[in-house]
């Protein structure tokens, strides 16, 4: 007799099993290998229990659970935020309290010190850091979670492992198998000719995109850090490892897995070694895995490329890839509009955005663990007469270093390239709004200024479709860490100053509407409530922009049948008009002022929410 969980396993697998096979076909053509990887879905959905397991038929019955309204996500790093897993549980509290129900837990998978790259090196897929706690401890935490409401979200780091990894180990110590794991090269020939197309990620931090290794007298490639070694996807034997890896950690009660630097899995010479068909063939495997195994977890693709490259990786209607990618594109475009007080590139962004299916879930944030790299639509800049590329980037970068006349503010160059003049910047939200310089120099006016961008950014941010994503410390207005500079394993990345420890003495102060994190956190709280009240702010709801004749003043719009909702959003630091022609009255659904929207006096970095009945 064929048991109850065996057939909706076969359900699930019989939807997906052509498509699974011809595409692994394609890449593997064995069908000794097929089998096996079968048979472990079977084995790893077996292993899922039965709370898990109901969570799957919940959210395959109700497949938007993720798209509504009421979704707000925080990423924090476990030993910064808590000092380890347990520490996360016992705060929790306060999580709720920030209104969070989806937190991302940075890397905290094995990895080693000082050659770990924040987490993204990771020796081994199955063990928790031991600083942090143990698999077990993160079941719980999970667990906890789930109870809360709280979906938790982990990184899947599938283009490398750490050099420590016991793979990495095996290959260094010569074993062809383990070799044949990654890539690599008994001379520089072929890596040569690699060089030749592939650009680097870290230039000036990790020159290069391979590594000699002494021990066995060979190359092997290392897109990343040169401790963090490309694993070779080419090879049955890694894809069906990393996908029992990924399934494991969606046992621990996992809901979403961050696909880590999903666009670099697949290589091949004379390209630029990203974003290849392939890659999709891959990603769109793991979706289909995911639906098998595990239908309640969503895939969260880290695809931090320009914008015509991100698209691609919703897949399509009848072959979705992942469910969520990251709106890198409108975060480094937000910035640029802070630093140029002029809104062109930003509404262009919004309407390629709004063209785009209501269906795709973009995952919305102002500021994350990485550096801002100014991927902005350099076409379109040029056609509105502003600057060439490196020049535009020069001065963005100069204007958040504080070198600019005007800008109060505040952080570091990343990865400063003396050849390509391409830096990125790091800092925190605070920092870059003002608020760090502000304090410095106790100046009440410009303090004021700097909460009121901090608040209008977030506003914006929690405008848009999708999941608002804050970053730990912004809800309480966290300043730059400039300490990692004396941390020898630390200084030489300048990312750490936006990873500082979470400082729960300014927390505490969140009560307090006289401080700075009590004026932003207060304010933010409004905001989240209101968003998550009004249902014109879920992803069905209809968006689009319109002009406000006013260079520093947007304007955009949603709509879902019964409401609409006018956004208007000034990034200057002066007072401004902003012309709209909307008829009618409108509420204002901070203040519950009620007034037309159409000559709207726009404070300097202010904000309105204006709702009218339809
Ligand atoms: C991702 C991470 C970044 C890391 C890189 C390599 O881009 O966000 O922090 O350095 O992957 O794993």
């Amino acid at each position: 007799m064929i048991s109850e969980e065996k057939k909706l396993f076969d359900s699930r697998l019989n939807r997906h099993r052509d498509e699974l096979k011809w595409l692994y076909m394609e890449l593997y053509d064995s069908d000794e290998w097929y089998k096996c990887l079968e048979e472990g879905l079977w084995r790893f959905y077996k292993e899922r229990n039965a709370a898990l397991r109901e969570m799957d038929l919940e959210r395959e019955a109700n497949p938007d659970w993720y798209r509504k309204n009421d979704m707000l996500g925080m990423m924090l790093y476990v030993d910064n935020f808590a000092g380890n897993l347990k520490g996360v549980k016992e705060k929790l509290p306060y999580l709720e309290k920030a209104g969070i129900n989806y937190v991302h837990l940075m890397p905290l998978l094995e990895s080693p010190k000082g050659r770990s790259d924040g987490g993204y090196a990771v020796a081994d897929f199955r063990k928790v850091q031991p600083e942090l706690g143990t698999m077990e401890d993160l079941a719980a935490l999970t667990e906890k979670c789930h109870q809360k409401g709280i979906s938790v979200c982990l990184d899947f780091v599938m283009n490398h492992t750490s050099e420590e990894h016991e793979w990495a180990r095996k290959a260094r110590q010569g074993d062809k198998k383990y070799q044949d794991c990654y890539f690599f090269f008994d001379g520089f020939t072929v890596p040569a000719l690699y060089e030749k197309t592939v650009p680097q990620v870290f230039p000036t931090t990790a020159p290069g995109n391979f590594t000699w290794l002494p021990q066995c007298g060979k190359y092997v490639m290392t897109t990343f850090y040169p401790y963090q070694w490309d694993l070779n996807y080419r090879n049955p034997m890694v894809f069906q490892e990393m996908m029992f890896h990924f399934l494991f950690l969606a046992n621990q009660g996992i809901d979403i897995l961050r696909i880590d630097a999903v666009p670099y899995i697949w290589k091949e010479l004379g390209t630029n070694c990203r974003n290849l068909p392939r890659v999709h063939s891959i990603v769109r495997m793991m979706r289909m895995i995911t639906e098998i195994v595990c239908p309640g977890v969503l895939l969260l693709g880290e695809v931090v490329m320009e914008p015509e490259k991100v698209v691609p990786y919703f897949g399509t209607v009848e072959k979705p890839e992942c469910h969520m990618l990251y709106n890198v594109t409108t975060m480094a475009t937000i910035w640029h509009t802070v630093a140029s007080h002029d809104v062109c590139l930003l509404k262009k962004q919004l309407d390629t955005l709004c063209a785009l299916p209501g269906d795709y879930v973009f995952l919305n944030y102002l500021r994350c663990h990485d550096d801002i790299g100014w991927g902005l639509d350099y076409a379109s800049l040029w056609k509105e007469r502003m600057q060439a590329e490196i020049p535009h980037k020069k001065f963005l970068n100069d204007y958040f270093r504080g070198c600019f006349p005007g800008s109060v503010s505040s952080g570091e160059l990343y990865n400063d390239d003396p050849v390509t003049q391409d830096a990125r910047f790091c800092g925190t939200t605070a920092s870059m709004c003002g608020i760090e310089k502000a304090l410095a120099k106790k100046d009440e006016k410009m303090l004021a200024s700097a909460i009121d961008l901090d608040i209008m950014l977030h506003a914006f941010m929690l405008m848009q479709s999708g999941i608002p994503m804050l970053y730990s410390g912004d809800e309480v207005a966290q300043l730059n860490d400039w300490s990692y500079r004396e941390e020898p394993e630390k200084r030489d990345d300048s990312r750490y100053i936006h990873r500082g420890k979470f400082d729960w003495e300014a927390a505490k102060k969140a009560e307090d509407p006289d401080t700075v994190q009590g004026k932003v956190f207060t304010r933010l709280k409004v905001l989240e409530e209101i968003r998550r009240k009004e249902a014109v702010f879920e992803g069905s709801a209809a968006a689009w922009t319109i002009q406000t004749w006013e260079p520093a003043v947007l304007c955009m719009a949603r709509a879902d049948g019964r409401d609409k909702l006018i956004g208007i959003y000034n990034f200057s630091p002066e007072e401004k008009m902003a012309w709209i022609d909307e008829k009618g009255s409108y509420t204002d659904l901070v203040t519950g002022e009620t007034g037309p929207a159409s000559g709207v006096r726009m404070p300097g970095y202010g904000f309105r929410w204006l709702k009218q009945q339809l």
